[in-house]
């Protein structure tokens, strides 16, 4: 095997994150704008271009691969792009997943798990259709619901992400966690991240997940679990529900110092951080100079991998952090 990506604070990179595509079919109101610009598509990496990327990432060591978006599935004919990158597993790749908003997902579950996608994560912050609405401004619930559906009974293990909003959803944390383990999937609570003009005040409707925490352990037993998905969820299994709770808390706990991973944009920009600008482009590297160029771009990369994010949420710096959405990145 190559090299490994390993970089300046010795932190090694197993796991890549691809935005195959910054469009989507909601406008979530913490994730869009509701008028929103989008890449144009000629900037946009062919799957053949995915394919070598990540083909070159899984030399140098990465494990695990997640298409996101904006809404992955929305990309065309994104079935031909997700069999092409199964064909890594078992050959240096380990897992292969999705982070999608579940709306195209009944007429796509069969074929994920037919490529070798075993589990999924899907976005859901509400079980009422009309707050569903109102959170994703065009998204309709029966749909995500009947994607769940598909994905369980073509055997996809399913976690759902639900971003925790004061004010939002914090009344349905308990109704939801109830309502997932029930079905035998896990929930994971976010707290949102400032990224990006949006639709609703990042100040006002933060939530510290400990607060959840303290709130979900007086009703419930919330007992510890070291289950690693690589991810930087931290997970308690749930005594009476039998099933598992994980946080996300970028904004009150940060997990920088165990980054193990890098994000590609769809226009393929190596993006070193969710939350700052350091950026590789992977893109010309491989047009102007082929597979050298690419490899040392990757190495270029590692040196300049920033050592954390610096996210704040305060009512004295009302300007986002970062300019750019989420969507471009991919969360
Ligand atoms: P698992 O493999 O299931 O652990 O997935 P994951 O948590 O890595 O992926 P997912 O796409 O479900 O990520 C959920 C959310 O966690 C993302 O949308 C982000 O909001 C947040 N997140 C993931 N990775 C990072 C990261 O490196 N930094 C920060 N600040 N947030 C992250
Ligand atoms: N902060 C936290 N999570 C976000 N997501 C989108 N925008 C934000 C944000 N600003 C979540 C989505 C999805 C995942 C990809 O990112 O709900 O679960
Ligand atoms: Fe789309 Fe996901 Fe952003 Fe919602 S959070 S607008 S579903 S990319």
């Amino acid at each position: 095997q190559a090299r490994p990506l390993v970089d300046r604070y010795g932190r090694h990179i197993s796991y890549l994150r691809i935005s195959v595509t910054d469009r989507c079919d909601f406008r979530c109101v913490y994730c869009m704008a509701e008028d929103m610009t989008f890449l144009p598509k000629k900037e946009v990496l062919s799957f053949e271009e995915i394919d070598i990327i990540s083909s070159a990432f899984v030399k140098r060591g990465v494990t695990r691969l997640r298409l996101t978006g904006g809404e992955p599935l929305v990309r065309r004919d994104i079935m031909d792009l997700v069999r092409t990158l199964g064909r890594h597993l078992g050959h240096g790749l380990d897992e292969l997943t999705l982070t999608t908003n579940g709306s195209q997902l009944s007429k796509h579950a069969g074929f994920l798990a037919q490529a070798g996608v075993r589990r999924l994560n899907v976005s859901l912050d509400t079980l009422s259709p009309d707050r569903f609405r109102t959170i994703t401004r065009r998204g309709r619930l029966e749909d995500v619901m009947s994607g769940i559906d598909a994905a369980q009974e073509a055997g996809l293990e399913i976690k759902i992400n639900m971003v925790a909003m004061r004010g939002v959803n914090d009344d349905e944390i308990e109704p939801m966690m109830a309502w997932a383990h029930a079905r035998n999937m896990g929930l994971t609570l976010i707290e949102g991240m400032p990224l990006g003009e949006v639709g609703i005040d990042r100040v006002d409707t933060y939530l510290p997940l400990r607060e959840l925490h303290d709130r979900l352990s007086r009703r419930y037993t919330l007992e510890k679990l070291t289950k690693k998905t690589g991810g930087p969820a931290r997970y308690v299994r749930v005594a009476e529900t039998g099933g598992v709770l994980g946080f996300i808390t970028p904004m009150s706990h940060n997990f920088c110092e165990s980054c193990n991973r890098v994000r590609l944009t769809a226009t393929g920009q190596l993006f070193l951080c969710l939350g700052q600008d350091d950026q590789v482009n992977l893109r010309d590297a491989l047009r102007d100079g082929g597979l050298p160029a690419l490899d040392a771009a990757l190495d270029q990369a590692m040196l300049i991998k920033p050592k954390g994010h610096d996210f704040v949420i305060d009512r004295n710096r009302p300007e986002p952090a970062l300019g750019r959405h989420m969507s471009v990145t991919g969360g």
